[in-house]
């Protein structure tokens, strides 16, 4: 719900438990009010009528109060927005109006700047049902032809601000290739804190999102956590701003400095990528179910529906594929009970290994010898949907296709140019690139039953130039918006194909990619214990309903070698959509029975895992570790253990979000617990020894 009052420049957006209230005041500042729990209007007007204090010379009396910090004026904070016209950099607006569109929860303010004849428009959106508020920022070229372009150096989204606390921590996912989304918290300090990616893709070094709770008082449980999170998918900064009055603002948008994201002509625009934020009075634990819920209604497509078990032999046959070989695993992995059948890596070109036949969509004829067909159709055939990988936005050096466009990849002439892999970046900054590979990708969808597609990335920028283009920084952002219309344009195309967004495992998690995406590859991490941490920060902002987990081979493969049992890798696998990525074919009987129980339970506790409230009973820190979902009478737990020391009892689970009167029969062990039994003293897990793990399913009588 929107409402305007303070005579027509207040206004306060209400969400299902908060509020947020911003001010124009008559000298078109645009001031923050509040950001929290729900007001009152008169509560909002209140605020608005305190008189400022007066600040003294070396402060500004703007900073830490603006909704969207522009360049210039009495500002020494990090500005939103920073432009230039030849000779005129930095911005001063001018209030032009502001449209409440009711149907949409949409509060547009828009605002000019005369002397660079560029239209600024700050869009909100908060809806009634949820407690995040979405925010954007459009900019419009308004001059006539012939004017001069306005050059836009950054264009954050939006500016948050936080209000006065005496002190914040902040949380944050960090990483790097195999080790993504590791949750860390610390206290904040003057300055600015930068988080991002200068890697022309979201990274697996940083997730796009930041959450902080004052004088570091919440718990998973309780308290006053503030969450903001970024919808893009190439380069990105969120920069974290404690002021010197103790003022804290997040500012965050595309591109991570300020050199420069495009040039805009007359008539031309620029909308940026959506940064949300979040009040939740609920913990930490609260604010993620938050989050999660929001994603499933609003962000995800089609969310309501589960996803299905998949197979992929990539960490069992590398690219040693061929024909026979995957017809044998799909007959084992349809007998497991196996969903959707992925053919990862090598089916196209000549891609034996990974120095070659990037780009050439088509079968390799000694692998495939009749295309993809006959393979899916014996995929389907078994009962199952049929996969394929794919990593469109990349070329190998050695391809048919380099060698009919050279002029197609990003490089500087007259530059060295990075190989990684192999592989160098297609700019789909070019209509041609884009139009090619849409033709590529179309064909393939229309020429084999396809229902699956794994879009993979695995490479960051480092020669992002584009020969012959007037302002080569818009590369950047042209790439992300070609991947997001290549993507748009297939999903409407084929709209039973279902899409996963990996980039080297989770290089590109973002809610960008995620709304145009039905799950992610976490992390090329499959090591179950690893694992449990990934997910654990994951899980702090997305659901499990986007979460792809393999079953991998023991001894690891990948990494590290661990021995674990079938038990433990699955009851790890199972707290997101479940997959098997081992090699079937050396699996025992006695292996792939258990196999096929482990996918049938999964199948029974699927919606409410996938679909449920999670809550994160005990984090994964070298002990017991839990996490449980409910969903209406239901509720699933997977317990884990990682090592028992002493000979002493892993202490019982406390679980959440059941009814303290009802009773829960455990579905394991037969027994019926109170509600309030479960809540308070908790549930025995019976774990022993190392790497134990066990699910519990508990139904409400
Ligand atoms: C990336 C992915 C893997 C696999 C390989 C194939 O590393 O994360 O899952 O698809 O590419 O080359």
């Amino acid at each position: 719900m929107i409402e305007t009052g303070g005579g027509g420049g207040l206004w306060l957006l209400t969400g299902r438990t908060s509020g947020y209230a911003l001010h124009l005041t008559d000298r078109a500042e645009l001031l923050h009010l509040h950001w929290g729990p729900r007001l009152t209007l008169a509560d909002a007007e209140e605020l608005a009528a305190e008189p400022q204090r007066p600040p003294w010379p070396f402060e500004s009396p703007l900073d830490g109060r603006e909704e969207y910090v522009v360049e210039g004026g009495p500002r020494f904070v990090r500005p939103a927005l920073s432009v230039r016209t030849p000779d005129v950099r930095g911005t001063q607006w001018r209030f032009e109006g502001v449209r409440v569109d009711a149907d949409a929860d949409e509060l547009r303010l828009r605002f000019t700047d005369p002397v660079h004849r560029l239209g600024i428009t700050l869009h909100y959106r908060m809806r009634d049902d949820s407690d995040v508020v979405e925010r954007w920022t459009t900019l419009r070229h308004e001059g006539a032809p012939g004017d001069p372009h306005v050059e836009v150096l950054r264009a954050d989204a939006a500016v948050w601000t936080l209000p006065a606390r005496d002190g914040w921590r902040l949380g944050q996912l960090h990483g790097r290739w195999a080790a993504e989304s590791r949750l860390v918290r610390s206290p904040l300090t003057p300055g600015d804190k930068v988080l991002g990616s200068r890697r022309g893709h979201t990274g697996h070094q940083h997730l796009p999102w930041v959450a902080l709770d004052a004088e570091g008082a919440a718990t998973e449980e309780s308290g006053e956590v503030y969450g903001c999170a970024l919808g893009w998918s190439g380069s990105w900064r969120i920069a974290v701003q404690h002021l010197p009055d103790g003022g804290v603002q997040i500012g965050g948008g595309a591109g991570y400095d300020d050199s420069g994201l495009l040039s805009l002509a007359p008539g031309e625009s620029y909308t940026s990528p959506v940064f949300a934020g979040l009040w939740s009075a609920g913990g930490f634990g609260g604010a993620s179910r938050e989050w999660h819920a929001w994603q499933l209604a609003r962000v995800v497509p089609d969310a309501g529906r589960t996803r299905p078990v998949l197979f992929n032999s990539w960490e069992a046959t590398g690219f040693d594929i061929g024909e026979p070989q995957q017809r044998a695993l799909a007959r084992r992995a349809a007998a497991l009970g196996v969903e959707l059948f992925v053919v990862d890596d090598g089916w196209f070109g000549a891609r034996t290994h990974d120095g070659a036949g990037l780009g050439d969509w088509t079968p390799n004829p000694d692998r495939f010898p009749g295309g993809l067909g006959p393979l899916a159709d014996e995929v389907h055939a078994l009962g199952m949907e049929f996969g394929i990988w794919v990593e469109p936005e990349m070329v190998n050096p050695d391809s048919a296709l380099y060698r009919a466009h050279p002029e197609w990849v990003q490089h500087h002439p007259g530059r060295a140019r990075t190989e990684f892999r192999n592989q160098l970046v297609l700019n789909l900054a070019r209509p041609d690139v884009r139009e090619h590979l849409w033709e590529q990708l179309d064909g393939l969808l229309s020429g084999a039953p396809v229902d699956y597609v794994k879009w993979d990335f695995n490479r960051c920028f480092t020669d992002a130039g584009w020969p012959g283009e007037a302002y080569p920084a818009r590369l950047w952002t042209a790439h992300v918006h070609g991947l997001y219309g290549l993507l748009d344009r297939l999903r409407a195309a084929h709209p039973r194909v279902a899409f996963e967004s990996c980039s080297g495992g989770g290089g590109r998690i973002d809610l960008g990619i995620l709304s145009r995406t039905d799950q992610v590859w976490t992390s090329d991490n499959t090591d179950p214990l690893d694992r449990l941490a990934i997910q654990h920060g994951f899980s702090q902002l997305h659901p499990a309903r986007v979460m792809a987990a393999w079953v991998t081979d023991s001894p690891n493969t990948q990494l590290n070698g661990r021995r674990s049992s079938l038990r433990f890798r699955f009851v790890s696998a199972m707290a997101g959509v479940l997959g098997i990525g081992g090699d079937l074919t050396r699996w025992s009987e006695a292996e792939l029975a258990e196999a096929r129980d482990w996918v049938a339970l999964y199948k029974e506790i699927r919606e409410v895992v996938q679909l449920g409230a999670q809550y994160r009973l005990r984090a994964p820190s070298g002990g017991l570790s839990a996490v449980q979902y409910v969903r209406g009478g239901e509720s699933v737990v997977l317990a884990h253990l990682q090592a028992q020391h002493h000979g002493e009892r892993p202490p019982p689970v406390r679980l959440r979000g059941l009814d303290p009167a009802a009773a829960y029969r455990c579905e394991e062990t037969g027994a019926v617990h109170g509600g309030a039994v479960l809540l308070h003293r908790g549930l025995e897990t019976g774990l022993r020894g190392d790497l134990d793990a066990a699910v519990f399913r508990f139904r409400r009588v």
